[in-house]
């Protein structure tokens, strides 16, 4: 059974109520059960915080043994080397998610640490980003 990770970085545990003409009206939680019960012929596991050491613990964590990680580091994309360095150390691929389209928000989001170690990018589809980077491992 492939392994993979589902890693949410900073205030992500609030979706559902945070700011949700952005990021939706639906909780991460029962988005979280939905595909898990989509994709039962997988494991996928779930893990967020809010503070950037452990973003970067858990990633060297599951690094090396699981078979796929969907990081959506939020605010701490365009801002940490370290996440960006431990993408780049560990050696499980990373596919870098955002639910916006950060591209079309300011300027400061567009400039990501994940994206030049990542596998590959999903961007702007809403809680769809993480089904559709689930789909890209199968
Ligand atoms: C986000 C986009 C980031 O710019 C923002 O800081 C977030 C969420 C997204 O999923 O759209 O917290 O990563």
């Amino acid at each position: 059974m492939k392994k993979l990770i589902i890693i949410n970085g900073p205030n992500l545990n609030l979706l559902g109520t945070r700011e949700t003409e952005i990021y939706g009206s639906l909780s991460f939680t029962d988005f979280l059960e939905e595909i898990k019960r989509k994709y039962n012929n997988i494991s996928i596991d779930y893990y967020q915080s809010n503070i950037e050491g452990e973003l970067i613990d858990k990633l060297q964590e599951v690094g090396f043994t699981y078979d796929g990680i969907i990081l959506n580091a939020a605010a701490y994309t365009h801002t940490s080397v370290g996440l960006g360095d431990a993408v780049s150390a560990i050696e499980t691929p990373v596919i870098e998610v955002h639910i916006s389209n950060t591209f079309s928000r300011e300027e400061f989001r567009h400039k990501s640490f994940i994206s030049p170690n990542a596998k590959g990018i999903i961007i702007g589809f809403g809680l769809q980003s993480y089904q559709l980077a689930v789909e890209s491992f199968i």
